[in-house]
């Protein structure tokens, strides 16, 4: 394919100049199918270590590993075309700044996601700046941090208090200066993540964050009701999908059982 004739996808600068201007719309994908139906659809796709629990049933995300993040961003990345592919750096993949940039480095070289999503505190700006030195693009996961669940006994609601909403807000900015594109904020009370959002020029996708950021996110198996054990008050689910599935599964049992199914048409 020439390159006048490749599809484009949207463009990191093209994310950052949405601020203010429009609400910037994210959702996971693990899989080549689910990337092709968001493709274009959504400004972004995020291959996250949620695949962990959403796709692999796991309890939390922290057994997720670069070898499974990357094949299933190969994935997405042979389904999707236009919306931009973030690809997460799962847990243990960033504790030096060395090690982040390698871990990176093989996320741009084995896919074609042009970002990476990090989880960080203070400690992991050291890491943002190596990245983005190194010419990898970054999206920076503050405020609740899902690989931190097991050592904080649990998934904590933050900015909750002066002091915390003052952090993320140093934080926030911290990340920017480091040249982060965008953030992700999750489960942030609405009225803090209302403040970061004004405290920094980068946009922020938020999750359980409230309306007043520049974008929101949604793990896809929430978003369409394919995960039914547990609904977080944050989601909003846009389709009863594991029901509507299982009714086409018990149809084609049943058309199989009953000699309905092939027809005649459907046979050689
Ligand atoms: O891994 C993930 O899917 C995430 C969510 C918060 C969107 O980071």
């Amino acid at each position: 394919m020439s390159m006048q004739n490749a599809i484009k996808s949207i463009t990191t600068t093209q994310i950052s100049q949405k601020k203010g201007v429009e609400k910037i719309t994210m959702l996971t994908a693990y899989d080549a199918l689910m990337a092709k139906i968001f493709d274009g659809e959504v400004d972004m796709i995020l291959v996250g270590d949620s695949l962990q629990m959403s796709f692999f049933g796991g309890q939390d995300t922290l057994s997720s590993t670069l070898d499974s993040m990357i094949y299933h961003t190969q994935a997405v990345c042979n389904g999707a075309k236009k919306s931009l592919i973030v690809c997460d750096l799962p847990f243990g993949s960033t504790t030096t700044s060395h090690l982040a940039l390698q871990s990176a480095i093989r996320i741009y070289k084995e896919t074609k996601a042009q970002a990476v999503k990090l989880e960080v505190g203070f400690e992991g700006i050291k890491s943002i700046k190596m990245l983005v030195e190194n010419g990898i693009a970054v999206m920076a996961h503050i405020g609740l941090k899902p690989q931190f669940v097991r050592s904080e006994g649990g998934y904590k609601v933050q900015g909750k208090t002066q002091e915390n909403i003052e952090s993320l807000i140093n934080l926030a900015q911290d990340i920017e200066r480091s040249g982060a594109f965008s953030i992700l904020l999750e489960g942030v009370r609405a009225e803090a993540a209302k403040q970061i959002t004004q405290s920094v020029k980068i946009p922020i996708i938020g999750i359980g964050s409230g309306v007043d950021v520049d974008g929101q996110v949604l793990v896809w198996s929430d978003a369409f009701g394919f995960f039914e054990e547990f609904k977080p008050k944050f989601v909003r689910q846009y389709l009863k999908g594991a029901e509507l599935l299982r009714q086409g599964v018990r149809k084609y049992v049943e058309d199989v059982k009953s000699g309905h199914f092939p027809s005649e048409q459907e046979s050689y």
